[in-house]
């Protein structure tokens, strides 16, 4: 059934009918349609636009079909155009004429502008929860790795030792970081488009406030062609799961190279990794390597409705239906991403005594040998140029710093005095660095 046949006397072209549907992907929002239903018809009756009688009959026809749908005795197919055509034809088919008086003071713009809305909020209330739980398990891993010793990198070049914990420490700031740009955005969303008919509103004594307050928002929104072309708040979380996307990417990057034959910092579980099917000895960090992937995708999706909307002139345009598989895509994405990240991080075997090892290799000690020269009355630059002399030495000789003799850094360094040893372990090296943030102070 189509919802707006009375003008038409044509049939349809058949490709017409699939390329304009977006029942295959709009049928999940089943549930956010009929909850702007049942609140619209509430306020409907409250206002005496419609009678009580069938104010009344519509909420309990909405909400059967809700139940039918939620336990599979309904199934949402066939041939309406839309989520909100389908729900109404089969409201009429159920109550009868009340049904049909529905969608008075109503227009399919601002009730897919709301449904999109309550949509949107759900799932960024439930990514909040994920990332609570992400958090949780960096914070727990912080907990247990205050002293496991490793090295941290620039230019993936080893720079300075570090603890595991001030390394995933760095990531849960991101991911905190995340969380409160999600709710910056929730908050920024949270006005109700319901109400704003077609876009310049309607002659019928509508409550939006009513609404508003039924849906669990703060407000109605203000302009109400506005309301039904606006898709900022969705633009705007579509970036806020691209960030959290690039931040799961850089902790994948590090996972795969942690787990790589090379650095063998961590043993990633059965659970999350898979086999080659001709190399026998693979374990492959596939998971990893998937997120790592899958942020392609959802930039790709930010930037498939950014186009969408640029340039398009208000209010509604059909473009815009093309908000929902992007949108959709990166929601389901995103949301799986992060639950796989948790479970990875919480099975990882860490090899604290390999990384203590790298971390003992390749000079990350050596801004500390300079310290201590600057502690022996030395100029800091001068320092650095000694450092750099060890350090050739060593190289030649295939040893670490700590490892030289006394009479081997009074060589290059009068200076030098048996002190030294204490000052440039590992431990002492995090040890030291008590400035906010720094891995000591952790
Ligand atoms: N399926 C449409 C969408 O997702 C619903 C709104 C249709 N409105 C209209 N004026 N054709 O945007």
């Amino acid at each position: 059934m189509k919802l707006w046949g009375g003008r038409f006397r044509g049939k349809t072209d058949e490709l017409v009918e699939r390329f304009n549907a977006s029942l295959p992907f709009d049928r999940r929002l089943y549930r956010e349609d009929i909850e702007g239903s049942v609140a619209h018809a509430r306020m409907l009756g409250k206002q005496g636009i419609l009678s009580e009688k069938d104010a009344e009959s519509i909420i309990r026809g909405l909400y059967g079909i809700l139940s039918d749908i939620e336990s599979g005795r309904l199934v949402i197919e066939g041939d309406s155009e839309d989520i909100h055509s389908f729900i109404e034809a089969e409201l009429t088919k159920r109550i009868g004429e009340a049904g049909k008086r529905l969608h008075t003071g109503r227009s399919r713009n601002d009730q897919v502008a709301l449904d999109m809305k309550l949509y949107t909020r759900e799932e960024l209330d439930r990514m909040k929860e994920e990332l609570a739980e992400l958090i949780g398990v960096l914070t727990e891993l912080m907990e247990r790795h205050r002293e496991s010793y490793m090295p941290g990198f620039t230019h993936l070049q080893k720079a300075q030792p570090t603890t595991l914990a001030h390394h995933l420490g760095a990531y849960r700031e991101m991911f905190r970081r995340d969380c409160s740009r999600l709710s910056d955005c929730r908050n920024r969303l949270n006005e109700s488009p319901l109400g704003a008919g077609a876009f310049a509103g309607t002659s019928y004594p509508l409550d939006r406030e009513m609404t508003a307050a039924e849906l669990g928002f703060d407000r109605a929104s203000e302009n109400s062609m506005d309301a039904v072309s606006d898709r900022d708040y969705l633009l705007e979380y579509l970036f806020d799961l691209s960030l959290i996307a690039m931040h799961l990417s850089r902790l994948s990057e590090e996972l795969i190279l942690w787990n790589s034959n090379e650095y063998r910092f961590l043993r990633l579980s059965d659970a999350y990794s898979t086999g080659s099917s001709i190399m026998p000895q693979k374990k492959n960090p596939d998971i990893a390597e998937l997120i790592r992937g899958k942020c392609g995708r959802v930039y790709g999706d930010l930037f498939s409705l950014l186009t969408v909307m640029k340039g398009l002139p208000l209010a509604y345009n059909k473009d815009m239906q093309e908000d929902k598989e992007a949108a959709f895509d990166a929601m389901d994405t995103v949301r799986d991403s992060v639950r796989l990240m948790s479970g990875m991080l919480k099975t990882i075997e860490w090899d604290t005594e390999r990384m203590r090892e790298s971390a003992k290799r390749g000079f990350s000690n050596a801004t500390d040998v300079a310290d201590y020269l600057v502690g022996k009355g030395i100029p800091f630059r001068t320092a650095h140029g000694i450092v750099g002399e060890l350090v050739l030495y060593c190289e030649g000789k295939g040893c670490s710093l700590d490892e030289l003799s006394l009479p081997e850094f009074k060589a290059i360094c009068p200076e030098i005095e048996d002190d030294i040893y204490g000052e440039i372990s590992l431990e002492s090296c995090v040890k030291k660095r008590r400035t906010k943030g720094a891995p000591g102070a952790l």
